[in-house]
């Protein structure tokens, strides 16, 4: 639970509405660990949204221009200018960077596709990318998502993508963590999914792969745990899944926070009591996140500063689902992580 004034503005039924400090601090200096959140290189060309972010946080994960989308062209070369954007913002303000992602299976560009395998083989054309993709950002990233979401949505296995059906499906994996390695000696290798505190069924099978990956020699040496949630979760499902994931003594990264209106299914509750559920969540998160051995605490990352530049705002209009609004001004959210990290 929250203390003080907060808690019972976030937490009593018709409570008035409760203020946030003027001179709430900023996030990052709250917390012993790396503070996150995503940006794209536009949002660098945004003169209120980089000082939010430079004031707020420190670590940058690239939002999408650091997966093969944004990388591979057609011809099958690769683009690095917004990514190096970013690794430039990051290192200029002394920030942490968080590669992501290497391999994911929503993503199979055409190029990998349309490969002549009689020119090069799959799995060398699969390594190059990972060398040259982790090879360029060495000493600059903190660490890798290096497989993402590799577990199947309703937990029953892992994903069918092109990477497995052409280097087989543990294989491609491992393979993916045996480069990274290779390519960069001192970034911390994450496996990175979502649902793990909806779905323990999911979480079962991704603390499975984990442990086999580890059995087998991968060097996988952390995880992280997207955190896509709504508003109305139950903050029990955030505590079980947190003690879960601690239990294999990795590292842990809460890698894309954000705490949607929309998609609550709990069609009771008003916008203003899913705002104040909002807030909870964020501070409950957090403590969560706090309750957490030190050294395995790896980093707390937001999928957004503003409501408005949110990737859910496209299927969702109206949501609201970050910890500052619009014009970049903290809401209860931000005050309930700032008390979070207090202790
Ligand atoms: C999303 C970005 O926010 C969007 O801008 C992009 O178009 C699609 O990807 N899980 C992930 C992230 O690991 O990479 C996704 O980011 C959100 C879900």
């Amino acid at each position: 639970m929250l203390t003080g004034a907060l808690a019972l503005s976030a937490c009593g039924p018709g409570a008035k509405s409760q203020t946030v400090p003027a001179d709430l601090p900023p996030l990052k200096t709250m917390a012993p660990f790396r503070i996150g959140t995503c940006v794209q290189a536009l949002h660098l060309d945004d003169p209120a949204l980089a000082g939010l972010v430079a004031r707020q946080v420190s670590q940058l994960t690239p939002e999408w221009e650091m997966k093969m989308e944004y990388i591979v062209q057609p011809d099958g070369s690769f683009r690095f200018d917004a990514p190096d954007r970013i690794a430039a913002f990051a290192r200029a303000h002394g920030m942490g960077l968080l590669g992501h992602t290497l391999v994911w299976y929503a993503q199979a560009p055409p190029a990998f596709q349309a490969l002549d395998e009689s020119r090069i083989k799959f799995v060398d054309a699969y390594r190059n990318y990972i060398l040259a993709v982790a090879g360029r950002y060495r000493g600059q990233v903190v660490g890798w998502d290096v497989v993402n979401e590799a577990v199947a949505e309703d937990g029953n296995g892992w994903r069918d993508s092109l990477w497995s059906q052409k280097l087989g499906a543990f294989e491609h994996i491992a393979l993916a963590y045996r480069t990274a390695r290779e390519a960069d000696p001192q970034a911390v290798l994450l496996l990175n999914d979502y649902n793990l505190e909806y779905n323990p069924r999911k979480r079962a099978t991704f603390l499975k792969l984990a442990e086999r990956l580890l059995s087998s020699g991968a060097p996988l040496t952390g995880l992280g745990t997207q955190m896509h949630v709504a508003a109305d979760i139950e903050p029990s499902k955030i505590r079980e899944m947190m003690r879960d994931l601690a239990s294999l003594g990795l590292p842990i990264h809460v890698s894309e926070l954000d705490i949607s209106l929309s998609e609550a299914e709990n069609k009771l509750l008003s916008r203003s009591d899913l705002q104040r559920r909002q807030a909870a969540v964020y501070g409950e998160t957090a403590q969560a996140f706090m309750a957490l051995p030190e050294r395995q605490r790896f980093a707390f990352t937001l999928w957004g500063l503003r409501d408005r530049d949110s990737w859910l705002r496209k299927a969702h209009p109206t949501d609201a689902p970050a910890p500052f609004d619009d014009a970049g001004r903290p809401k209860l959210g931000a005050a309930a992580l700032v008390e979070a990290f207090r202790g």
